[in-house]
């Protein structure tokens, strides 16, 4: 009889910590593409465009949880292909038009293929979420090779931030079943949001044309 044929376990654990150890490099290379426009913007128009970035790898408890429950097969090959978000990077930005600026400048750089895009501000969802997503392509130089690595970058106002971060711990909460109420007072929360978004910029661009003036 022919014996059962097991993936080595040591084999799949070197493959999994090597794709982890690329989408830690993607990470690392998206940040420093990021750092190094805002610290050029800093320098030429004397303001920062972003005020903070975050990013962070999907746990392979996540990642398996998502393969679930879009019914596929949980194997290395798949996880490449059908998780986008598995490299995160959140820019933070000072007012809306700054968020357009950023994607506009990491767009045009010739290494970086665009896969996805959505724009949640033109389209907001129907709970009021709002910020601006990119699927990318960054390439990683390992020594031999060079590996295309798929990152998420979502990016977003403090105040589109601020929402969406207490967003996401309430409706936690209720595991995706909020009641009515609870989801009309966060749309509400949501418009204040884009509100006060709004009023920043128009606050901002009168001082701009005040000291344009002097
Ligand atoms: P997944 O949500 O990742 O399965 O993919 P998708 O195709 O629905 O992508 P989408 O671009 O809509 O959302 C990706 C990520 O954006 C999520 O993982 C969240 O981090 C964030 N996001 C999207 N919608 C919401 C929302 O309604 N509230 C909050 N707080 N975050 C959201
Ligand atoms: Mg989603």
């Amino acid at each position: 009889m022919k014996e059962l044929e097991l993936p080595d376990v040591k084999d799949v654990l070197v493959e999994y910590k090597q794709m982890k150890l690329l989408y830690k490099s993607a990470l690392k290379e998206i940040r420093t593409k990021l750092e190094i426009l805002n610290d050029e913007f800093k320098f030429v128009h004397k303001y920062n465009p972003i005020e903070h970035i975050e990013s962070r790898l999907k746990t392979e408890e996540s990642i398996t949880r998502k393969l679930f429950r879009k019914g596929i097969g949980v194997t290395m090959e798949n996880i490449q292909k059908y998780i986008d978000d598995i490299a995160g990077v959140r820019v933070i930005c000072s007012f809306t038009p700054d968020i357009y600026r950023i994607v506009d400048m990491i767009s045009a750089q010739d290494d970086i293929e665009v896969l996805k895009t959505k724009d949640y501000m033109i389209n907001p969802k129907p709970n009021g979420y709002r910020s601006y997503h990119m699927i990318v392509k960054v390439p990683i130089f390992l020594s031999d090779r060079v590996v295309p690595t798929k990152v998420e970058i979502q990016i977003r106002t403090v105040a589109m931030d601020f929402w969406a971060s207490l967003e996401h711990k309430i409706y936690y909460k209720y595991e995706g079943n909020a009641p009515d109420y609870i989801k009309k007072e966060l749309k509400e929360c949501a418009d204040l949001a884009a509100f006060l978004d709004s009023k920043m910029l128009a606050i901002n661009e009168e001082v701009k044309s005040i000291q344009q003036e002097e």
